[in-house]
């Protein structure tokens, strides 16, 4: 049974930028945040174009104004480089049409860009009068150019020889093609990332016992892929429905039953309590 010290293991019910300002222990930093905030795209009344039963679709989708974007962007980002590791990474998930408020306020701050990933997924949302859109924009984001953890060989090996190192090569380019899952049927959230991007994400970019901070939890996906990377975690979500989801999501995605109710538990007595400090173990 893995070890668990639910101090590092949290998720939370919450506005990111006020849960870090108000209650974030001082001292705590960590090496890794996962932002995959609002597109500002008003996706919440778009459930008709996505294909899907909104009677399936958890919570209220919390989007932010256009007019509002740049302040939000700047905000939770202010919070993120601040908890953040000298040596610690940001990876920001963007639509094209409001990533460059992202960049601005990112690379304002002192954040430097590592990589930009276009992640090409097998949606579009049609639109006679233009091309249609079928990306997402990824920025690897270091605070220190100089030092940060990248793990070139987490899935391939490098390989030496001419034409030998194709996989490593083919793995690493910046166009990462990978189906959105559907859970058809299903109870969902609005917008859940796929595992398999998510982990490729992470395995890159974290190693063993890494923290990773999830400022915009959703459905708990980078939770599950942290876990199984061996890494810690820590989620932030606004919306209680959705909050609630991703706790159930999380519990039967990755403990053992026991591990599961004691977590349960203390999720209730952390939502009710907010304090960060209680450090339960199980062995
Ligand atoms: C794009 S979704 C995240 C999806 C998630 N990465 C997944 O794969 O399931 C953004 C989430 O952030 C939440 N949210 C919006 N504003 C927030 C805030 N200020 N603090 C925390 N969560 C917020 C939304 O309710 C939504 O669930």
């Amino acid at each position: 049974m893995r070890k668990i010290t639910y101090a590092n293991w949290q998720i939370i019910n919450g506005n990111c930028i006020d849960v870090l300002k108000n209650d974030w222990p001082k001292e705590r930093k960590v090496d890794l945040v996962f932002a995959d905030p609002p597109f500002g795209i008003n996706f919440g009344t778009n459930n008709g174009y996505y294909n899907r039963d909104k009677n399936n679709v958890v919570g209220k989708y919390r989007e932010v104004k256009q007019e509002d974007y740049q302040s939000f962007s700047a905000a939770w980002l202010e919070q993120a480089y601040r908890i953040l590791k000298d040596n610690g990474l940001l990876w920001t998930v963007s639509g094209w049409t409001n990533n460059h408020i992202t960049r601005t306020e990112a690379l304002h701050l002192g954040f430097n860009l590592v990589n930009e990933v276009i992640w090409k997924h097998n949606f579009a949302t049609w639109n006679p009068s233009k091309f249609i859109s079928t990306h997402y924009v990824l920025s690897l984001y270091a605070k220190n150019p100089n030092n940060y953890y990248f793990n070139p060989t987490c899935r391939f090996p490098i390989v030496k020889g001419k034409g030998k190192n194709k996989e490593n090569y083919a793995d690493r380019l910046s166009v990462w093609e990978i189906p959105k899952e559907y859970r058809r049927g299903k109870e969902k959230t609005p917008n859940m990332l796929p595992y398999a991007l998510v982990t490729k994400m992470l395995q890159y970019t974290t190693k063993k016992d890494f923290i990773i901070l999830d400022l915009f939890l959703g459905s708990g996906i980078v939770g599950i892929a942290a876990y199984d990377l061996d890494c810690k975690y820590i989620g932030i979500e606004l919306d209680e429905k959705i909050f609630r989801f991703a706790r159930k999501f999380l519990s039967a995605n990755t403990w053992s039953r026991e591990d599961k109710q004691a977590y349960l538990d203390f999720l209730e007595y952390f939502v009710v309590s907010n304090e960060f400090e209680d450090c339960i173990s199980i062995d």
